[in-house]
């Protein structure tokens, strides 16, 4: 157990990961308003924005949480089994979302009036779901992980992370999905990053919630 509001090096690289997912959130919910009125999508935004939650969203970040921050936040402590495993629901609910949009796009691209309804509500429905599932991590569970994790779970946890963008990402495509996520948001690569605050201090249980 450690001491309370002690950072871990694998918590903030999680925290600088759902910051770059909060940059293309805003730039999906600026494309959904912008459709609506429209009535039509942005394909090519879409595109990238489809592109950014398989390869970086799914691909890297959920990898890293549910393979390795997960399961040794449970062998830690067993009450962080049901929230986890709810986070774990949500990340599925975003596949499926991302799974709609990928079906869609192509009709709604050629004006069908119904693909496009579909796709801006999908679009709309899995940035509300990330942006309260990556609050209630910053908030609950990173804490709590900063709470429950030894130094030697931290050593493990950024080797891991490590073997996960080289043998799973790919070499340099952190990187890319880094640059990707600046030019989906309409913002020069190298501005200033907006950080993730430390979080309170709350029970697994307010996960559920
Ligand atoms: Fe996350």
């Amino acid at each position: 157990m450690r001491s309370e509001h002690e950072r871990l090096a694998p918590i903030d690289i999680l925290r600088h990961e759902h910051a770059l997912v909060e940059r293309v959130i805003a730039a999906m919910e600026r494309e959904t308003r912008t459709a609506r009125e429209r009535g039509r999508v942005n394909g090519a935004a879409v595109r990238q924005m489809i592109d950014f939650a398989q390869g970086f969203t799914d691909g890297c970040h959920h990898l890293k949480e549910e393979r390795l921050l997960f399961a040794r936040l449970r062998q830690r402590d067993a009450s962080t089994e049901a929230p986890t495993r709810a986070l774990e629901h949500e990340h599925e609910s975003g596949r499926s979302f991302v799974r709609s949009l990928v079906e869609h796009l192509p009709a709604a691209q050629a004006e069908d009036a119904r693909a496009s309804r579909t796709v801006i509500d999908a679009l709309t429905a899995y940035a509300e779901l990330l942006r309260g599932h990556i609050a209630k991590e910053d908030a609950v569970l990173f804490p709590m992980a900063e709470r429950l994790l030894e130094e030697s779970d931290a050593e493990f946890l950024t080797h891991e992370f490590e073997q996960v963008e080289r043998e799973e990402t790919g070499a340099g495509v952190h990187e890319k999905y880094e640059a990707l996520a600046h030019e989906i948001s309409g913002e020069a690569f190298g501005e200033a990053e907006s950080h993730a605050h430390a979080g309170d201090d709350r029970h697994p249980s307010d996960l559920a919630r």
